[in-house]
């Protein structure tokens, strides 16, 4: 149903031609709007997905390497350097016409290129935590909208690092990249494995590890911003529950941001930008 466009004639001969969405080279960009798949697929294939020129920019700019790029006729002769760092890089450039790569993709190519990208392997803890002055742990987040929100404020406000536990939503998943703008491939962040055993490992390395959570034996954030400690991790929970007891215990101290108005409790990414502006390092480009 999809076979039948004719190729433009202007194609370059770098570029591919695709008629068919079910074309198997393809099964990278295959049905990109179910996340229940592309959440076990992508990790499992080692790739992420890109979408729109500026991501893909700044996921080159951060040395990551493209495994193909995905176009629409109008757009192939837009971006010439990025067809060259294709080639560079021995990725395919395929181009298809819109229907057909909507019928692959799941959505309208509004943006004019898609990429699929070679996941980066993770840094090791160490690497990642190696002079940050300020880190954020996100527990079990698990939508990526907000995971990328806090990756964006991270990057704006001071925290050098981001944990992500074994069960948190995915950063490098199309939406979480959308929606930091870029910077989940700017501030360095790996999963922390096992979690919340993970808080003393924390704990060696010389952080204060600070739980924010809405105890009763909580210290106002206002009290942790008149005297942050030097190193310090900020563990932010989950949309539903919040952070788990255990992982309350384990942390050095609780913080609360005091709320009026009636309301229980902020959500996670909000929650996050005012605690990582209230202890941002002084001194630094937040400050
Ligand atoms: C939507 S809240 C979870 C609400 C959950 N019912 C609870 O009691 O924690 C998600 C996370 O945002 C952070 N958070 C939200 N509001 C907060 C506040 N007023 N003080 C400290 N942390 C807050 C906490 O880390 C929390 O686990």
């Amino acid at each position: 149903m999809s076979a039948g466009y004719a190729v433009p004639p202007d194609l370059p001969g770098s570029c591919t031609w695709v008629p068919d969405a079910g074309d198997e080279r393809l099964r990278d960009y295959f049905s990109l709007t179910d996340v229940a798949l592309r959440r076990v697929v992508e990790p499992e294939r080692g790739l992420y997905m890109a979408e729109s020129e500026k991501v893909i920019r700044r996921a080159l700019a951060a040395g990551h390497r493209l495994r193909s790029l995905l176009m629409t006729p109008r757009w192939v002769q837009e971006w010439p350097d990025l067809l060259r760092t294709a080639q560079e890089q021995g990725a395919p450039v395929y181009v298809a016409a819109p229907a057909v790569a909507q019928e692959m993709t799941g959505f309208h190519l509004h943006r004019g290129v898609l990429a699929a990208m070679h996941r980066p392997q993770l840094p090791s803890l160490d690497s990642v935590l190696a002079g940050a002055r300020r880190v954020a742990v996100l527990e079990d987040i698990v939508d990526h909208t907000n995971v990328g929100a806090v990756f964006r404020s991270a990057a704006a406000l001071g925290v050098d690092a981001v944990l992500v536990t074994p069960r948190c939503a995915d950063p490098l998943y199309r939406r979480s990249v959308r929606v930091s703008m870029g910077t989940v491939f700017q501030v360095p962040w790996t999963r922390i494995d096992p979690w919340p055993d993970g808080v003393d490992a924390l704990r060696d390395l010389g952080l204060t590890v600070a739980a924010l959570a809405l105890s009763e034996d909580a210290v106002p954030l206002e009290q942790l911003e008149a005297a942050p400690p030097e190193r310090l991790a900020l563990v932010l929970g989950t949309e539903g529950d919040g952070l788990s007891s255990r992982t309350v215990r384990a942390a050095d101290l609780v913080v609360t941001i005091p709320m009026g108005g009636g309301v229980d409790s902020l959500n996670v990414a909000a929650a996050s930008a005012v605690a990582f502006w209230a202890v941002r390092p002084r001194g630094g480009p937040a400050s």
